[in-house]
């Protein structure tokens, strides 16, 4: 019943300030009491004070271009939003939220015709609204970040294609590769958690202004003029849904929640890297002890590796709490939106951070090759040598694994061999490519499928995901300028009326 309290008739008496600091909107049907500070989201909508000033400028206009409301009193409206937009979120008067706090303010400033702002609208859809404004801008600057992050990963591919690493499978020595391989793996992933953020853009780039509470309006109100005012694509068609519907915020931290967790992967590996000395850390993404004064620690890696569990945690929690919500609009989404805040802060800052640590990283090339060979891990190129030279992968597979319990060298093949085929490995393959086959540059190099760590299908590898970065970026940049050019005409018609 909140909403019809806004167009209740002038009562002199509750509309002027009585210096309790609260509201005048809302008249005096409800004043608070003890759950007033529980109902509010002032204090959280401090995200939205922008995105809700610019809203409210573009449903302004709208409504004195429809004649619904007077140039003038428009004029005076756009003024006052400009003034409160300069006095700051801090200095607005207390409100339920900071829907009602600006008309307040505005009130205060202009009298009673400030209310006509609030004409054809509820604070359904203009939250609904506020909302998709300023995601835009916070899940393009996660997009960025992703695109840092490519950025890093690809440099660290280019600098390393011949650098040979252990690769692990159960997190033991598994086959040779390179850092090159392994800093490409995260760039394939993280461009798919691009791909997932430019798609929910799309989605959160409609406008649900004009759906008034749910049920539309009586006025005769444009609302693809003030989508474009604000420059979303669309408008949320349905009324009823675009005032009630939140799975753009679902499906926006789904996709940062995946993001979060392919970090955790990446930061994961590094910090095992770091602990076996594979890859040196810069100090300005390291922490030490408080007592131990030897101590180097990936702690920003570690942080990096939590967000994952923050990220997930919210989608659970937002999930949980849009379940099984009736139309059309219910205050439980009131506490939705702060997941969303949460998660795009938490999850872009931690993108920020890998990037950072993965571009300064320092790779111990020395090291990494010494131990490429641990654990037998050129077994897999041995065993397929022998079965590109006619034996059957399985007893390919039985031989070179005999050979690995005793020794796991050329002697060990050899006896092996006489073991499971009963005739010389001489017989079967020329020495030297068994020799070449227990060499982890030799056996990277080897592999030369396609998306294998061989440099020649790096190479490959690297173009495609610098044509992939470009691409991204361009769509990137003309998202956000798109945004830009729309504050911009927003901002030359309300010059109009001020
Ligand atoms: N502050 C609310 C929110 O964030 C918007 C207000 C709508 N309130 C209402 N009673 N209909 O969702």
């Amino acid at each position: 019943m909140t909403e019809e309290s806004a167009h209740d008739g002038p009562s002199e008496s509750a509309f002027a300030t009585d210096g309790s600091g609260e509201g005048v909107v809302r008249r005096d049907r409800f004043s608070g009491g003890p759950a007033r500070s529980f109902l509010s989201s002032l204090e959280a909508d401090e995200r939205i004070f922008e995105a809700d000033l610019e809203v409210d400028r573009a449903h302004v206009l709208m409504l004195a271009e429809q004649g619904i409301v007077d140039d003038d009193v428009a004029g005076q409206i756009l003024t006052a939003l400009d003034a409160i937009e300069v006095d700051g979120h801090g200095s607005l008067p207390d409100g339920e939220d900071v829907h009602e706090a600006i008309e307040t303010a505005v009130i205060e400033r202009i009298g009673e015709d400030g209310g006509k702002m609030h004409t054809a609208r509820s604070r359904n859809d203009e939250v609904a609204t506020c909302i998709r404004y300023r995601l835009r801008e916070d899940v393009l600057s996660a997009i960025e970040t992703t695109l840092a992050l490519r950025e890093s990963l690809i440099e660290v591919a280019e600098d390393n294609r011949e650098t040979i690493m252990p690769g692990y499978t159960h997190l033991q020595p598994a086959q040779p590769t390179t850092v090159a391989h392994w800093a490409l793996s995260y760039e394939g992933a993280v461009r798919r958690d691009t791909a997932r953020l430019l798609e929910a853009y799309g989605r959160i780039n409609r406008s649900p202004l004009g759906a008034a509470a749910f049920a539309g309006t009586t006025f005769d109100i444009d609302r693809e003029r003030t989508a474009e005012l604000l420059g979303f694509e669309d408008v949320v068609e349905n009324s009823m849904d675009a005032s009630s519907s939140r799975d753009f915020l679902l499906e926006t931290i789904q996709a940062l929640s995946t993001h979060a967790t392919t970090l955790s992967g990446l930061a994961e590996d590094v910090v095992i890297f770091a602990n076996r000395g594979f890859v040196d850390l810069d100090d300005d993404y390291s922490s030490t002890s408080s007592i131990m004064p030897q101590k180097k620690n990936p702690d920003t890696l570690e942080l990096v590796r939590a967000v994952a569990g923050d990220a997930a945690g919210a989608v659970q929690g937002l999930t949980t709490t849009l379940k099984g919500l009736p139309r059309a609009y219910n205050r439980d989404l009131q506490r939705a939106t702060t997941h969303a805040w949460e998660t795009v802060d938490a999850v872009t800052e931690a993108s920020e951070v890998a990037a950072g640590a993965v571009a300064t990283a320092d790779w111990n090339e020395d090291l990494l090759a010494e131990e490429a060979g641990e654990g037998f891990s050129t077994a897999t190129g041995v065993a397929d040598l022998l079965a590109a030279n006619g034996l059957p992968f399985r007893t390919a597979h039985e031989l070179v694994a005999e050979a690995a319990e005793n020794g796991a060298d050329y002697d060990a093949l050899e006896a092996a061999a006489e073991d499971v085929l009963g005739e010389p490995l001489e017989s079967l393959v020329d020495p030297e490519a068994v020799e070449d086959a227990l060499d982890p540059a030799e056996s990277v190099a080897s592999r030369d499928s396609q998306g294998g760590p061989a440099p020649d299908a790096v190479a490959d590898q690297l173009e495609a995901a610098r044509v992939a970065l470009s691409t991204d970026r361009d769509d990137f940049e003309e998202t956000s300028e798109a945004l830009e050019a729309a504050h911009d005409v927003l901002r030359e018609e309300v010059n109009d009326y001020v």
